[in-house]
């Protein structure tokens, strides 16, 4: 690896000594050999070289002039070319302190001057293949970071382009929920803005109570569909301008219990709470309510939210039978109905949030925006 071509040659080996006879001595022998050879007379000058080239064998005299050669060893230690390079070092004596100091500074082997031609190519033919060994390790090392870093990146593309489908299918799911809704409502409601302001109004006493953000975003998403079953009421019924017979309006009642069928059964959380809003809606606190006369706690929550926010909408609204009823005297029915009609600790959080409904109110209005005188009338 730090070789710039290692098929080429035997390994690339830095003899560092002081004494040119030495050094040329060891270059013939050797490239003879077949190895590469580098020469540096000094301490600093092997550094440099296994800095900037690095080696695969160090054959390194120990006693030199200036930077000494056990300083010479720590050093190629301590750099990230040197980690593995096997240092073989030269003593002029056999030394055995000596020797021990350069166990210690990270040295791999030893021989002594004058030393035999052929031990000292078997210890280097030894010393190159344990760096071949360690350069393949690391090679190995690194093309299998690569490979992680190559798959984790793609990993991230994958979830963040799924991340994006989810959002665009969760937008499209909100949005064809609140559409079939709409088809509900269409028949008397041109705008479908009642359902805008009705959903926000649940959400807003949901968090209000102190729902969970996504309980309170669940009944936002799931309140518009709860007429969906007014799509099973005749015409001449649901649109007829003036009041409704006792028949008729038993007919209208239906509306609550076919809603429930159409939505029922799913296993997606929106759908299950709008099959619920849709069957209570029109539940009331003391009972009197349709289509089970449910009493009180017994109507699920989300059902007594749904009703405070659909009737108030419903009040301050045009309908084909009714004119739409100025804020106070719609505010006032709720006041009245709490505990008859509503959850009256609903209507207290409603009313006390007065700013919010019409904040409200504001964002989705009918037909084109136009004023609306009862907005500006101060309601505390
Ligand atoms: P809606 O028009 O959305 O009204 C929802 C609820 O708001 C009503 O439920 C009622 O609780 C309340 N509400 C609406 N307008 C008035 C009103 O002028 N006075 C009072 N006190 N409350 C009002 P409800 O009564 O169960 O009616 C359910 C649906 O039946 C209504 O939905 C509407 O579509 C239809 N409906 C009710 N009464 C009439 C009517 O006299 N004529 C016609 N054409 N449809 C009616
Ligand atoms: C409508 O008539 O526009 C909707 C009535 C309702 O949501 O109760
Ligand atoms: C509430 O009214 O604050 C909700 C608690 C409940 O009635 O279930
Ligand atoms: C229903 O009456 O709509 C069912 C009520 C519930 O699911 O809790
Ligand atoms: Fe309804
Ligand atoms: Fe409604």
């Amino acid at each position: 690896m730090d070789s710039g071509a290692p098929q080429q040659h035997g390994g690339r080996i830095l003899v560092v000594d002081d004494e040119a006879t030495m050094r040329r001595l060891l270059e013939k022998l050797l490239r003879l050999e077949g190895y590469d050879v580098a020469l540096a007379s000094s301490g600093e000058q092997a550094l440099q070289e296994v800095f900037a080239r690095g080696a695969d064998t160090v054959l390194l005299d120990m006693r030199l002039p200036g930077m000494s050669g056990l300083d010479v060893c720590r050093n190629i230690r301590a750099h990230p070319r040197g980690t593995h390079t096997p240092i073989v070092f030269i003593t002029a004596v056999n030394d055995r302190e000596l020797r021990r100091k350069g166990m210690e500074a990270g040295a791999d082997d030893f021989l002594s001057k004058p030393f035999d031609e052929v031990e000292l190519l078997a210890r280097i033919r030894n010393c190159v293949r344990v760096k071949r060994y360690y350069d393949n390790v690391e090679q190995q090392k690194g093309a299998l970071a690569r490979a992680v870093d190559d798959r984790t990146a793609e990993l991230a593309t994958v979830v963040s382009e799924l991340t994006r489908i989810q959002n665009e299918l969760r937008a499209s799911h909100e949005e064809t929920i609140y559409r079939l809704s709409r088809a509900a409502e269409f028949r008397d409601d041109e705008t479908g803005q009642h359902l805008q302001r009705m959903s926000w109004y649940c959400h807003m006493i949901g968090s209000k109570i102190g729902l969970s953000p996504s309980t309170c975003e669940l009944l936002r998403i799931a309140s518009p569909m709860h007429d969906v079953g007014k799509l099973g009421i005749p015409d001449r019924i649901l649109l007829k301008p003036g009041r409704l017979t006792p028949e008729e309006f038993t007919i209208m009642k239906t509306h609550a219990e076919i809603g429930y069928r159409i939505l029922h059964g799913s296993t997606a959380a929106p759908l299950e709470m709008a099959a619920m809003i849709a069957h209570t809606h029109h539940e009331k606190w003391d009972g009197s309510g349709y289509p089970h006369g449910l009493r009180g706690e017994d109507i699920p929550l989300a059902g007594r939210i749904a009703a405070i926010a659909d009737v108030f909408d419903a009040l301050t609204s045009a309908r084909p039978y009714k004119s739409a009823w100025p804020l106070e005297a719609a505010l006032d029915l709720l006041r009245k109905s709490a505990g008859s009609h509503f959850d009256p600790h609903l209507v207290h959080v409603f009313l006390d949030n007065i700013d919010e409904v019409l904040a409200i109110r504001e964002r989705f209005v009918d037909g084109t925006p136009a004023p609306h005188p009862e907005a500006a009338v101060v309601v505390h």
